[in-house]
């Protein structure tokens, strides 16, 4: 992965999508009509308040959901053309997924956790060893290698998911509500570890209805029932 952001280069696009849930007779039109195009080595923040879409968009973004109409594009690509084991490919080496309540496996160790998405890349054991401890040590975990989840604080829990999502050297990580779950002591040191990452290249969207958590992007795209109603520039990013 190249260090110097460049965000001429377009990773993402969205052409008028738009996401309906069928909700028995009626359909809760959860995204109506979304545009944005995203370059590599942005740091995007989508705010808005509780079910104006911000899950929704983000799952579509990470391919885990698929639009009703619209397009999107990754790296120029259209998802709708892609196959089903395009699309799983797509996941697990393009993004990194940090979510609110961590999403950890309760039962294995921080290593072990680290580990999984190498395992389904089919990575060998000792590489993925070596990667998963080197991830540890990079977000502070080096001292918690053997630890489980339920013995770590939501801080450290969160700073396994994050190594988790850099497991595959991801282009793109997305966040929802990152420090949701944090006291905002340890939710300034999570976001500390994303602006890191920003540095280092990669491209960021981040979910959060904390203007204090967006500040942190170059830009906030500001979300009302499914439509964007601003898309502020913050700073422009790194060259
Ligand atoms: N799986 C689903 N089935 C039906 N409705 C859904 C589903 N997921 C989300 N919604 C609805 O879509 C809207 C947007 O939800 P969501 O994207 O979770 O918002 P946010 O993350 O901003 O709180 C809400 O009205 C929510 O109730
Ligand atoms: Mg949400």
């Amino acid at each position: 992965m190249s260090a110097a952001p460049d965000s001429s280069t377009e990773v993402i696009r969205l052409d008028e999508l738009t996401k309906d849930y069928p909700m028995g007779d009626s359909v809760v039109q959860a995204l109506r009509g979304i545009s944005f195009v995203l370059g590599r080595g942005e740091y995007l923040a989508i705010m808005g308040s509780s079910g104006s879409g911000k899950s929704t968009l983000l799952n579509v973004l990470g391919c885990l959901d698929s639009p009703t109409t619209g397009r999107y594009l990754v790296e120029g690509t259209d998802v709708a053309r892609m196959t089903d084991d395009q699309l799983s490919a797509l996941r697990r080496t393009r993004f990194g997924f940090i979510f609110q309540s961590f999403n950890l496996i309760p039962q294995i160790t921080v290593l072990e956790n680290i580990e999984v998405p190498l395992f389904y890349q089919g990575c060998h054991e000792r590489e993925s060893r070596r990667r998963a401890t080197e991830l540890a040590e990079r977000v502070g975990l080096s001292h918690r290698l053997r630890h489980r989840p339920p013995e770590l604080s939501g801080g450290q829990r969160q700073r396994v998911a994050i190594a988790r999502a850099l497991a595959n050297d991801p282009g793109v990580i997305l966040a929802d509500e990152p420090t949701g779950n944090l006291d905002s002591r340890t939710g300034i040191e999570i976001m500390q570890i994303l602006d890191e990452l920003v540095i280092q290249g990669r491209t960021i969207v981040l979910v959060t209805h904390e203007r204090s958590v967006a500040e942190h992007a170059h830009r906030v795209i500001h979300l009302t029932d499914g439509v964007i109603d601003r898309d502020e520039c913050l700073r422009q990013e790194r060259r």
